[in-house]
């Protein structure tokens, strides 16, 4: 499945802030929210509507609803939860679970300390967040417990992806449609995205 890189002035815009070692924690954050919420508006363009009756000032007429309960929004702690409030405020009533994954930085392996999801995951749209897909291998294990516990329609977002993370969660998981605000150079030799943001986690909680 092809992956959607945004590539739109008025994320690139934000990015560039975004991106800056200048940008302090509060407008860091709030540039993560409101990215995340492009990201959800490309990513959830094919979401299932039904139609309601209403009535508006002038009169009774057909609109079109979302049943947001079929979502399940999966932020991967820690930095995941800075995409969560944008994508809330597109479907505040999506339902929400919780990944703990954090990379060991000499083996840049993914360790697992929390997983709590929805009940009946396997019947939800599940839309998993972590702003970096760098090695890939948060996204690939967070995705793999999903699919154990039964979800099946799957998609990733990401604020900025490095080609070598894409490709290894590409292949990983084939199925998985993966929707990233921008895709980056590469990879350093600390597995940090080139030019990327830095700490992703650190930046928006301002932990360092
Ligand atoms: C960051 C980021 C991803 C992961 C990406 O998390 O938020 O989860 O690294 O790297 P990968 O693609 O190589 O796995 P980190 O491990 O720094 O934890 P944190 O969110 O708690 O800061
Ligand atoms: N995690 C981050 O927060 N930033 C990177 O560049 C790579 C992994």
């Amino acid at each position: 499945m092809e992956p959607v890189i945004l590539n739109h002035p008025l994320v690139d815009n934000k990015l560039a802030i975004l991106r800056s070692k200048k940008t302090g924690t509060k407008e860091f954050r709030e540039l993560v929210s409101e990215i995340s919420m492009f990201l959800c508006y490309e990513a959830l363009k094919d979401a299932k509507t039904r139609e309601v009756e209403i009535e508006t000032p002038i009169c009774f007429s057909k609109a079109n609803k979302i049943n947001e309960d079929d979502y399940a929004f999966i932020p991967i702690l820690r930095a995941g939860t800075g995409m969560l409030d944008g994508l809330i405020q597109v479907l505040p009533n999506a339902k929400i679970g919780h990944i703990g994954l954090y990379r060991n930085e000499e083996t840049l392996k993914p360790v697992r300390y929390y997983y709590k999801v929805p009940k009946d995951i396997d019947k939800k749209q599940v839309v998993v967040l972590d702003p970096m897909l760098a090695t890939g291998g948060s996204a690939i294990d967070a995705i793999t417990m999903l699919k154990e516990e039964g979800a099946k329609d799957i998609k990733f977002l990401c604020i900025i992806a490095a080609p070598e993370g894409m490709k290894k969660l590409q292949e990983a998981h084939p199925d998985v449609k993966i929707f990233a605000s921008a895709l980056d150079e590469k990879l350093n030799e600390k597995g940090y995205i080139v030019p990327g943001l830095g700490d992703a986690g650190d930046r928006i909680f301002g932990t360092k």
